[in-house]
C-alpha cells in the first residue's frame, strides 16, 4: 500500500539554491565558475565576531539559550533600532531566529491562519511565496512594474482586494531582493496607514537595510510600532552560514512567537548569538563592504549593456541587478543555464522571483569579490558579440 506524502511539502523549489548545484557540479568538474547566483557576500564575517566566536568555543558551555536569544544580543539590537533609526524598542520585543527565514515561519504561524491571504510584490523573495503555501495560507502576488520600483502601493493592494478577495498580510522588502529597489519615507508612511486602517498584519524583511546606494531604508518602525520586522546577519554583517537573524516583534505576537520558537527551534545557534553580540562594534569592516558593493555596481550597471543587457531595474540597495531580457529570451531557465555551459557565469533565471512574467528576466548578485564580477562581465561581453 502506498505511504502518504503531504501535499503541503510539494512546493516548488527555491531555483537560486538549484542554480547554486549546477555551478558546483561545473566546479567539480574543474570548469571555471563566476558566481552571480547567490545572495551571499563573498566576505568572511567580521574580524570581532571571528574573535569573539574562538573566544566562546574556549570559554563556554554553547548549550541552548532562553527561546528569544540570549539577553546581551537582544539588548545590541534594540541598540541598533536607537543609533540607526532613532526608534526605541524594549528589548522584550526582540526574538533572536535562525536567520531570517527562521522569522517567517514564526511570523507566518504567529500572525496568519490556514486559508488566509498575504500579499507581497512580484518580482520578489521566493521564499515568502512558498513558506506560505506550505502552511496553507494564500499567497496573493502583487505584479509590480518599474514604474513604482517594482514595490506594491495602496492602489496595488485595492486591486488584490478586488481581486482576490480581503487581504490579511503584506510583506514588503526595500530594499528587495531581486531588484535592489527601495521603498522612500513617504511611500512607507503610505503603506504603513493603509495596513493599518484595513487590518493588514504588516511584515517588513529589512534584511539589505546598511547595504544602500544612496537614500538611507526606512525601517515599517519608524511609521508603525505594530509592523513585524524581519531581519538578520546574513548580508549587511556578512555571516550567512552563522544562520543567525531577529525579529522586532508587536506585542501581540510575543508570546505566540515565544511558544513557537520553544517548540520548533529551541534556541537560534547559541556560538552565532554570543559572537553577533560583536557584530555592532564592526561597523568600519561592514562600511568597507559596503563600498565593494558598490564599486561591484557601478562595473555591472557600465559593463551589463555591452553584453546586451540594457534594460536593468534601478539597484538602489542591496546586490542585485535585475535586467529584463525580452530581446534576448522568453524562457529565462534555459537562457540562465546556457550562459553557464557557455561562459561559466552562473545568474538565476527570473522565475525564481516572478512566477508569471520571470522568463523574460534574469537576476545577477554582485556580492561577490571586485575580480568575479569584473570577470563575469568581461565573460558575458565575449560571449554576446
Ligand atoms: C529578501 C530576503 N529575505 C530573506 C533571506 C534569507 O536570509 P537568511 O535566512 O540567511 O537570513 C534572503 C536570502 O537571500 C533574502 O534575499
Amino acid at each position: 500500500m502506498p505511504l502518504k506524502v503531504s501535499s503541503r511539502g510539494s512546493i516548488p523549489p527555491f531555483i537560486v539554491m538549484d542554480v547554486m548545484q549546477a555551478a558546483a557540479e561545473r566546479e567539480a568538474a574543474a570548469k571555471a565558475v563566476y558566481h552571480m547566483e547567490v545572495g551571499q557576500p563573498g566576505t568572511p564575517a567580521p574580524q570581532g565576531v571571528l574573535d569573539a566566536a574562538k573566544q566562546a568555543i574556549d570559554d563556554n558551555r554553547l548549550g541552548y539559550t532562553v527561546a528569544l536569544g540570549i539577553p546581551e544580543l537582544r539588548a545590541a539590537i534594540a541598540d541598533h533600532y536607537v543609533s540607526s533609526y532613532g526608534v526605541h524598542i524594549d528589548p522584550s520585543r526582540i526574538a533572536v531566529t535562525t536567520g531570517s527565514s527562521g522569522g517567517f515561519v514564526l511570523s507566518f504561524l504567529s500572525a496568519f491562519d490556514a486559508g488566509d491571504r498575504v500579499a507581497m510584490a512580484a518580482p520578489g523573495y521566493p521564499c515568502y511565496r512558498n513558506i506560505l503555501s506550505a502552511f496553507g495560507i494564500e499567497p496573493v502576488s502583487i505584479l509590480t512594474e518599474a514604474e513604482h520600483r517594482y514595490q506594491p502601493t495602496p492602489e496595488l493592494l485595492e486591486k488584490a482586494a478586488r481581486e482576490h478577495g480581503a487581504i490579511d498580510g503584506l510583506i514588503v522588502a526595500s530594499p528587495s531582493n531581486p531588484t535592489g529597489t527601495m521603498i522612500d519615507a513617504a511611500g512607507m508612511a503610505e503603506l504603513c496607514t493603509y495596513c493599518s486602517d484595513n487590518g493588514i498584519r504588516l511584515i517588513s524583511d529589512e534584511i539589505y537595510h546598511g547595504i544602500t546606494y544612496g537614500d538611507q531604508a526606512v525601517s515599517a518602525l519608524e511609521y508603525d510600532d505594530n509592523a513585524v520586522v524581519i531581519n538578520s546577519f546574513s548580508k549587511y554583517f556578512s555571516m550567512t552560514g552563522w544562520r543567525l537573524g531577529w525579529m522586532v516583534v508587536p506585542e501581540d505576537l510575543i508570546r505566540a512567537v515565544e511558544c513557537l520558537a520553544q517548540n520548533l527551534f529551541i534556541s537560534a545557534p547559541t556560538l552565532s548569538q554570543i559572537a553577533g553580540v560583536a557584530a555592532f562594534d564592526c561597523r568600519p569592516e561592514l562600511e568597507a563592504n559596503v563600498a565593494k558593493y558598490a564599486a561591484n555596481r557601478s562595473l555591472l550597471l557600465e559593463q551589463l549593456p555591452k553584453a546586451g543587457f540594457n534594460r536593468l531595474a534601478p539597484a538602489d540597495g542591496a546586490f542585485y541587478v535585475y535586467a529584463d531580457v525580452t530581446e534576448l529570451t522568453n524562457d529565462s531557465l534555459s537562457f540562465c543555464r546556457r550562459i553557464l555551459n557557455e561562459t561559466g557565469v552562473a545568474i538565476t533565471p527570473g522565475v525564481d522571483f516572478d512566477p508569471d512574467r520571470g522568463n523574460r528576466y534574469v537576476r545577477f548578485s554582485f556580492a561577490e569579490s571586485h575580480e568575479e564580477i569584473a570577470g563575469a562581465a568581461t565573460a558575458l561581453i565575449d560571449w554576446s558579440s
